[in-house]
């Protein structure tokens, strides 16, 4: 999985926003958004993501939002095939991109898992044979870049960050020549957004100082949490012109890099 463009600066500008001005979102914007949504859907199996536009307001009302997202009618469902291997990883990874996207289009966002109504939402989206709910990507307008009142004191929640020692324990292998790109990529990392603000991410290094990533249980959602983690870090790492692409090989995520000519990688 690979991102070729650099998001960075949205990543760092990106925070959680659950707080939404009532300003409807125009054709244009709706346009574009639909624009990158069949990109995704095109280009990467398994995906089917669909976008519901100022009229998504039931999903967040009520007893099932714990009130947690307030004035949002607009969200995005990140819609996957059950059936498809890696499939938790793709929508972390693919769903993150969406939300930097938005960022980019002035929008505030935040990644939702539990606090919608599950009910409701079926009268919204329908889903083919296989294809399951795994997050929405709640989006809108919103009056500034700072929060006050309710939304700042929710966002107590995801402030605390791990150290870079405590994602990655064996951080000390990695050689000197490679520091600055991996350093780079955890640093977006510790900026990744992640379920109940856990960040169940385990970096380390293997054979041939291969990066690896791998996630603690996280309620269900340790597998998205990840596909987050690897767009920020192939970010950071592409930052420093380290480029390279998360595969999974016998089992184990590894960030393998483009070779620079026949025999020499980066
Ligand atoms: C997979 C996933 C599920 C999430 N589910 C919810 C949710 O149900 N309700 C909510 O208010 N925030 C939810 N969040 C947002 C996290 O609480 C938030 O990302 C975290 O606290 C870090 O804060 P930040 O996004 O401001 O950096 C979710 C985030 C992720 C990645």
């Amino acid at each position: 999985m690979k991102i070729e463009e650099n998001l960075t600066s949205e990543i760092l500008r990106r925070t959680s926003r659950r707080k939404f001005v009532d300003e409807e979102i125009t054709v244009e914007e709706e346009v574009k958004i639909v624009e990158i949504l069949d990109e995704i859907n095109n280009e990467e199996r398994g995906l089917n993501f669909k976008v519901i536009v100022n009229d998504g307001d039931e999903i967040f009302d009520g007893l099932a939002s714990y009130g947690l997202i307030r004035g949002c009618n607009s969200y995005i469902a990140l819609i996957g095939d059950s059936k498809e291997k890696k499939i938790a990883e793709k929508i972390g990874f693919y769903g993150e991109y969406l939300v930097l996207k938005l960022v980019q289009m002035g929008f505030g966002t935040c990644w939702v898992g539990a606090t919608y109504d599950h009910k409701e939402i079926k009268e919204d989206v329908s889903l083919d044979y296989g294809e399951k709910i795994y997050c929405l990507i709640a989006f809108g307008k919103i009056n500034s870049d700072t929060k006050i009142g309710f939304e700042k004191l929710v966002s107590l929640i995801g402030k605390k960050r791990k150290s870079i020692q405590e994602i990655f324990p064996n951080i000390k292998k990695v050689k000197k020549e490679s520091q600055k790109w991996i350093m780079k990529g955890l640093e977006l990392v510790r900026k990744a957004p992640s379920a109940r603000n856990k960040q169940p991410w385990i970096f380390d290094i293997i054979e041939n100082d291969t990066i690896t990533i791998s996630a603690k249980e996280n309620f269900g959602y340790e597998k998205i949490d990840m596909g987050i983690a690897m767009l920020h870090f192939q970010q950071g790492a592409q930052l420093c012109g380290c480029k390279g692409e998360w595969r999974r090989r016998d089992g184990i995520w590894r960030f393998l890099l483009e070779e620079k000519d026949e025999n020499t990688q980066i």
